[in-house]
């Protein structure tokens, strides 16, 4: 049986050494880093999300501010909300919680985004940075991702991973992540023909499309590592994401459960792109 990656764990140790770098940060500036979530409407998915945020942010003891708004908010009233945030000398991260209602632009949306307070890595600047090798604040999700690939030591040099789907949020950003590392990218997605042949390849397999048991025990090569990005719901109504855990952890080297794998690594990394966004931002006022 493979091992299993606990994302929890880890993310829990990255929490407890942020809690003291923070204590560290508000001696040496006067203020401790500062966090706006703002939700719209009432997606029940997306008030778990936040409350995790917003609880790992105090956890940690940063300044959090929850911006709550109803479901009908118009576009500029949201838009309004996020300059006011943008121009807060106490917040160095802003996020807003997607998706948002039909009606609200969420392109307008990430683009009114101070660059500098993006800590989602949503905003085009960061995202064109991102891809042409710049330093750039990197969203969440792809960046735990590696995180939790790099602890399980494998080399990532000229290693072949296939990385299944391709949203702005984890596919597209996860697959420049693994380049980087110099690994050969294989970006499958919904379309992609006899995704098992590539999969059966790869050293690497990110799955990250939404689809439970997309991944199975026969498209595994034995040994390789498996990160599970999904987030469905099975029958019964249990979180499950969209590998087949139970039959790939007996083929798998690695494996990342569901939940307890990349969710709680996704919000520390928020945190961490918070605490680097206050840095800079405190180091430009020297
Ligand atoms: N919705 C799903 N994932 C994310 C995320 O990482 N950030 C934001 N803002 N919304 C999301």
């Amino acid at each position: 049986m493979g091992t299993i990656i606990d994302g929890k764990r880890i993310s829990d140790n990255l929490k407890e050494e942020m809690k003291a770098q923070v204590v560290a940060l508000e001696r040496q500036y006067g203020r401790r880093p500062g966090l706006a979530v703002i939700i719209v409407g009432e997606n029940p998915a997306s008030q778990v999300y936040v409350r995790n945020k917003v609880r790992a942010a105090e956890f940690v003891g940063l300044r959090s501010v929850q911006v709550t708004l109803p479901e009908s908010t118009p576009e500029a009233d949201l838009l309004a909300q996020i300059r006011r945030l943008n121009e807060d000398p106490a917040i160095d991260g802003v996020l807003v919680q997607l998706p948002l209602p039909a009606h609200i632009n969420e392109e307008k949306v990430i683009d009114t985004i101070a660059l500098e307070k993006d800590v989602d890595g949503f905003h085009p600047g960061n995202v064109g940075a991102l891809w042409l090798g710049k330093p750039c604040t990197l969203p969440c999700t792809p960046k735990g991702c590696l995180h939790l690939i790099q602890t399980t030591g494998i080399e990532l040099r000229g290693a072949l991973a296939v990385v299944i789907g391709r949203s702005n949020i984890v596919g597209k950003p996860m697959a420049k992540l693994l380049l980087d590392q110099h690994a050969t990218v294989i970006m499958a997605h919904s379309r992609t023909r006899n995704l098992g042949e590539l999969t059966r390849q790869a050293d690497i397999i990110v799955a990250a499309v939404g689809k439970r048991n997309l991944v199975t025990a026969d498209m595994v090569k034995p040994g390789a590592v498996v990160i599970d990005v999904g987030m469905n719901r099975d029958d019964e109504g249990h979180l499950c994401g969209d590998v087949d855990f139970a039959g790939v952890k007996e083929v798998a080297g690695f494996v990342t459960p569901v939940p307890g794998g990349v969710g709680p690594m996704t919000i520390t990394m928020l945190i961490q792109n918070t605490l680097d966004s206050f840095i800079k931002r405190e180091s430009k006022k020297q």
